[in-house]
């Protein structure tokens, strides 16, 4: 039987895309209308419709409508919880089905724009889903893959992010530079060093990190976010006397992209309610009930991201706006207000930073460029760390949101050639 073209698909964090090689280009699969890349997020109404994947779940969600919506789904894998049954809107579903229905819409979407029929994958992956020496990690890889097989792909092949990435930028650089590739997404860090050449990048090193823009979010939301709905207040003791601080779980949670569906049972909502008859200050922990009771997570999620992505920009501050919670709830964020949320992830960017650079055998002053890409390197704190830790080199940007997805697409072409021959 001949071979059918494999299909690339980044399948990222916040965002993801699918592509293939056509007549010499990379041709990305339109997807959204007019969009390269579609947020990784589903909606699945109340009412049994449908499911909405991309922007059209995000408005679904915006509008108000009933039912439960999810992003993040990628930081989920190799946890227990991809693969539990939990009920969402009104059947149980596990998160591996969930990945797994996501996956075969870009598929199919790809079969109706091409008119082929996609049996192969070559799937990017982080350079690590979590610590190398996690058993989640090798479970993470197999969840992947559980997920692209349920999606209808026979044959699933993984390449590194960064390394997709370093194929792109290679297109338009031939010299013997030594290249830093930093691709920091929604969920994770990824480095990776090539030398450029003339047969096409060599890779010297690579390295990666469970680090990126929803950790940023977290930081900055239970900063700035979630002591308005209480964190950091006390509860009167149930029996006796004095007061304990709240506890943080449940805050944590609000604040993490993947878990805010699952707060919203009735058990956190009867604890929340009993830390409320507690409460040294339910002015603000009552919000807290509310946003359970309301269903409001992912709003105020949003709110938080749109006020990072705000503050990095060139006003250097904006307002978290909370309104859907309260009237007037506007929450002021500024540079030196977010750098203080974010001093931990900086400097295990930097860490990491020096880690590939010495697994690559080079120093920084070695590195003749830096190419960012994915959408947190936009953030200004990781040009900081790479400027510091590679003075000579030029800092360049490929297309932050398409260069890994890209770069699939030409190492799938590379291997279907091969195959053929
Ligand atoms: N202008 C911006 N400034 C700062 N951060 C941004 C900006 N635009 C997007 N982001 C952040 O970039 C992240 C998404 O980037 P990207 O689409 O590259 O991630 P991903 O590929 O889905 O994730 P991963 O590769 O980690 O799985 C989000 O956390 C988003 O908040
Ligand atoms: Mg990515």
């Amino acid at each position: 039987m001949p071979q059918g073209q494999t299909l690339a698909i980044d399948f990222g964090t916040s965002n993801s895309a699918a592509a293939l090689m056509h007549a010499g280009a990379v041709h990305r699969i339109p997807i959204e209308d007019g969009q390269p890349t579609l947020p990784t997020a589903v909606f699945f109404p109340a009412e049994d419709g449908p499911m909405q994947i991309g922007t059209a779940a995000i408005e679904a969600l915006i509008a108000g409508e009933d039912g439960r919506f999810m992003r993040a789904l990628k930081s989920v894998l190799g946890l227990p919880l991809f693969h539990e049954q939990r009920l969402i809107s009104g059947r149980r579903r596990s998160l591996l089905e969930i990945t797994a229905a996501f996956l075969e819409r870009l598929r199919r979407a790809a079969e109706d724009h091409t008119g082929q029929r996609f049996t192969h994958v070559l799937s990017g992956r982080p350079v690590h889903f979590h610590a190398v020496s996690d058993d989640k990690e090798a479970q993470a890889e197999d969840d992947l893959r559980a997920s692209y097989h349920a999606a209808g792909f026979a044959e699933v092949s993984f390449l590194a992010e960064p390394e997709a990435a370093a194929l792109t930028t290679a297109q338009a650089r031939k010299e013997a530079d030594i290249e830093l590739v930093v691709d920091i997404g929604g969920g994770t860090s990824d480095f990776t060093v090539v030398q450029q050449s003339a047969a096409g990048p060599v890779v010297l090193a690579s390295h990666g990190l469970r680090l990126g823009g929803t950790d940023f979010d977290h930081a900055i939301s239970m900063s700035h976010a979630m002591p308005c709905l209480g964190l950091g207040t006390q509860l009167r003791r149930e029996m006796g006397d004095g007061l304990l601080p709240v506890p943080i779980a449940p805050f944590a949670d609000l604040a993490t992209w993947a878990k805010i569906p699952f707060l919203y049972t009735p058990e956190t909502r009867r604890m929340v309610a009993r830390m409320l008859r507690l409460s040294t200050q339910p002015d603000r922990l009552g919000r807290l009930a509310q946003v359970l009771e309301q269903e409001l997570g992912h709003d105020i999620a949003f709110a938080v991201e749109a006020g990072k992505i705000a503050v990095n920009g060139a006003e250097g501050e904006a307002v978290i706006d909370l309104r859907i919670v309260e009237t007037g709830l506007d929450i002021a964020a500024t540079r030196p207000s977010v750098d203080a949320a974010l001093t931990v992830h900086k400097h295990k960017l930097s860490e990491a930073v020096a880690t590939t650079l010495t697994r690559a055998g080079i120093e920084g002053a070695d590195v003749h460029q830096v190419t960012l890409v994915g959408g947190s390197s936009l953030m200004s704190l990781v040009s900081d760390v790479v400027a510091l830790r590679c003075p000579q080199a030029r800092i360049a940007r490929a297309e932050a949101f398409t260069a890994v997805v890209d770069g699939l697409a030409h190492a799938a072409h590379a291997r279907d050639r091969a195959a053929a021959t």
